[in-house]
Order: structure tokens, then sequence, then C-alpha cells
């Protein structure tokens, strides 16, 4: 049943049903809009509108459908009505007759759309900020594994300097902790009610609307009508969130990958996150991982699509804003999702510690020590590193590493270099001189470790 009747002699064709109706996909938003109902039949007993005894039966009934729509037990495909909000008032009337038809007083689509998505968007940015603890947790607990550990680390994906495999892991752990206080910064800029503001210039019903604010959890009312009808920024700062996030979940993804590959052979992973070839019989795909960086292309574009929704809109409501929810609501699932996955794939994954080692050991990740190790001797450093990259040089002649060249060979590079350059040169002296904070040495990264546990437990 439309919501208007009055002006209209005609009925809607059946085309435009299917481009104006957002119940489709608006219909995840049920629960937010009967706590929306609910508040504002109270809120219309303080405007005098409605009695206490009507405002109970009207809750009851709002109740009694929440129920059900938490059983899920709703076929809200069977209505035919419009959107969620029109469900809503379509199911009070029918139980409730010419009460069900008083909820409305004051009250507009436009305002009651952006509360329900504001409360919408909360309650997905909270369960997000759980799968995020889940797999800061999955992370914290795989370094710990792996303690000590060491692989090589990498610029321009060249063997560069090698790094502990938990030092790895708690460069993502802070891009977590960043992607967590970006989705308290969103809940926060988003917890202002626009209920109450009307189709766009206010109500002339005296709801309180401070009420009405406390009493859906949200920190106090929106400030300017106009701005509460049209505003969709939350929107766009979900999408932000679940974007960048998606960004960090694909670099790990893709080192993950890189670490499984044959060339690198760093890695296994667990059966459970991987498939194998309907062909080829040896093969082992990493393709929840593929998935976690493939799917970033599709949350990527939902921000970029209601960016060029929302540009240039007139102020307030335009139909094209209805235009914000199913890039949200698909962006919030895949961000899930890949959350999940992300923590089952460390979950199962172990590190080959030989073969990082190994790896560590060659591509010259400690040629920097060898320059370090001139700069002891009074070498400046410029001259320093020139003389460490002749010396990869000849070793790369030879086929060697630099530790495999002899005193003598070193001597003619420059009369500095002693027998005391080997300990410089080996694997863990390299890792451990990298001692002052936020370095890789087992120190600082064993106390990380620590700090970054206590620091998740308090979440
Ligand atoms: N389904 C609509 C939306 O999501 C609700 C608001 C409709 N308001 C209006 N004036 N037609 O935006």
């Amino acid at each position: 049943m439309a919501l208007w009747g009055g002006r209209f002699a005609g009925d809607a064709s059946a085309m435009f049903k299917q481009v104006n109706d957002s119940l489709p996909f608006d219909y995840v938003m049920a629960a937010e809009d009967i706590t929306g109902s609910i508040a504002w039949s109270k809120g219309l007993v303080r405007a005098g509108v409605l009695n206490d005894q009507e405002q109970q039966d009207l809750e009851a009934c709002l109740r009694a459908l929440l129920e059900q729509v938490e059983a899920g037990s709703v076929d809200f495909s069977a209505s035919g009505e419009e959107d969620i909000h029109s469900f809503v008032e379509a199911y009070l009337t029918d139980k409730l007759g010419d009460l069900g038809r008083k909820l409305h007083t004051g009250r507009s689509r436009n305002d009651q759309v952006a509360t329900d998505f504001r409360l919408w968007c909360k309650r997905h940015l909270a369960g997000l900020k759980h799968d995020l603890i889940n797999l800061m947790d999955a992370l914290l607990k795989c370094a710990s594994r792996h303690d000590g550990v060491i692989m090589p680390g990498y610029t321009h994906l060249q063997r560069a300097q090698p790094v502990l495999f938990t030092h790895w892991c708690l460069a993502y752990n802070e891009m977590l902790k960043r992607d967590i206080t970006r989705i308290d910064d969103c809940v926060n800029r988003l917890n202002q009610s626009p209920l109450g503001c009307g189709a766009l210039a206010g109500t002339t019903f005296a709801v309180d609307r401070e009420q009405l604010a406390a009493e859906l959890g949200f920190a106090g009312p929106c400030l300017n009508s106009l701005d509460a009808v049209s505003d969709r920024d939350f929107v766009l700062e979900l999408l932000f969130c679940a974007s960048t996030g998606m960004m960090h979940l694909s670099r790990m993804a893709e080192d993950l990958i890189f670490y499984n590959s044959g060339e690198a052979g760093f890695l296994q992973l667990s059966d459970a996150v991987t498939s194998g070839s309907s062909l080829m019989p040896q093969k082992k795909n990493p393709d929840a991982l593929e998935l976690m960086r493939g799917k970033c292309g599709r949350v990527f574009g939902h921000l970029q699509g209601l960016l060029v929704t929302m540009k240039g809109l007139p102020l307030a409501y335009n139909k094209d804003m209805q235009e914000d929810k199913e890039g949200a609501i698909d962006a919030v699932n895949q961000y899930h999702i890949c959350l999940c996955i992300g923590s089952e794939v460390l979950d199962g994954l172990s590190v080959n510690q030989d073969a990082t080692r190994k790896a560590a050991q060659q591509g010259y990740a400690n040629a920097t020590e060898l320059a370090d190790y001139l700069v002891g001797k009074g070498v400046p450093f410029r001259t320093a590193h020139d003389i460490s990259g002749q010396a990869v040089v000849r070793a790369l002649a030879k086929g060697v590493a630099l530790e495999e060249l002899s005193v003598d060979e070193f001597q003619s590079l420059h009369p500095q270099i002693q027998d005391d350059v080997y300990p410089w040169l080996e694997l863990e002296a390299v890792v451990s001189k990298r001692n002052q904070p936020g370095g890789t040495s087992h120190a600082m990264v064993t106390q990380a470790l620590y700090v970054e546990h206590e620091y998740l437990d308090k979440l």
C-alpha cells in the first residue's frame, strides 16, 4: 500500500516499482526501523498526540514484529511494500487499524531513514570492531608461536635487511589498531539523532528530540534539520573505514601469498583455507588470501560510487540518496568475511624457519652492516656505503656471501676492515643491533609483543 493516496489517481508502473522500491535491500534495517518507531511513539505521547494506552499498544505490536524479525520468520518480499518504513507502517495498520495510521504524525521517512541507517551503521561498525579485535588476537598468537624466527625484510620486493617474523606480525597489528580507532572516530561523529527533523524543516510536534536521541543511544540530536536529513557523510566514512581496512588486509594477503609461493617457500597454509586445482594434482592454492586481496575492488568501488552519487546533490533529501545502502551493506559484509577468514588463515599458518633463515642469509641483506661497521671505525657513512657496495660486487662475482670474503679481500677494499668484521655480519647480530624502539631486535620485539597483548586485553 502506498503511503500517499490523496494526490494520486493512477498506480505506479511495475518498472517504476523496480527502480524505486528499496525493500529488497533495506529490510536489513527492520530492527532499527522498529526501535526508532518505538522511540517515536513515546515522543508522540510527550507531544500529546498519543495517550499512554495507544503508545503501549503500538509498542507491543512493534515488539511482536521485532521478535519475528529476529527469528527470521518475516517474508518481506511477499508484501510488495516500497521500503522498510512503509512495510512496518503497513504491518501496524493491518494489526491496529487507525492507531497504526497515527504513528507517522510529525515524522517523515527522510528523518526516519537517516535515523535508521545511522543506527544500522553503528551496529555494524561495532561488529567490525569485534572482528578486528579477533584478527589482532590471531595475529598476536601467530607472532608468539613464531618467536625468534628470522626472515628477510623487503623493499622493492628485493631482500633488504633481515627482520623477525614477529616484527612483521606487529607491523600489521599497528594497522589494525588504527583501523579500530578509525571506526571509533566514525561512530563518534555519526552519533547524533536525526529523528524529529521531519522532511527537512523540523517538526511542529513537541516530541523532545534530546529524549528521542537518548532513547536510541545517540549522544544527542543533530543540530540542523536540513543537514540531518541530507547528510550521508557517515556512510562515506564507514565505506572509507572498510576500504582502508580492506587495503591493509590485501597487503597482508599479498605478503603471505608471496611467502607461500614455491619460489619463497616460507609458509604452510592450512587445508581449511586453500583449494586444489581441477587439473593439476600438485596444486594448493591460497584462494582465501587471493580473495582478501581481490575483494578490495568492489569495496573501494562502493566508496567511489557513493561519493559520485552525493556530489552536487542540492539540499535537502533527494531519492538519489537511497543509493547509499546496497554498497554499504555489501562493503560491511565483505569486510566482515575477510576479517574472519584472515583470522582463520593466521590460526592455521606455520612458518618454515629454515627456509626464511636461509633466505635472510642470502641476497646481501647484511651489506648495511658492513657499512655501519666501517662507520664504527671512523669512516664517513657515504664512503662506507660505497666500499660495502664494492664488497657486494666482489662477492657477487665469486658467487659467495659477504661473510665468505677473506680478510685480505676486505682489506684490499679498505684497510680498516679486520677479523672482527665477521661477528658483525652474522644474521643474529644484524637483527639484534636494531635495538632502538620500533626496531626488529629480539629484545625490542619481545617487549612490543608484551605491550600489544596488554593493549588487546583492554579493548
Ligand atoms: N527508501 C527511502 C531511502 O532509502 C526512504 C526515504 C524516502 N523519502 C522520500 N521522500 N521519498 O532513502
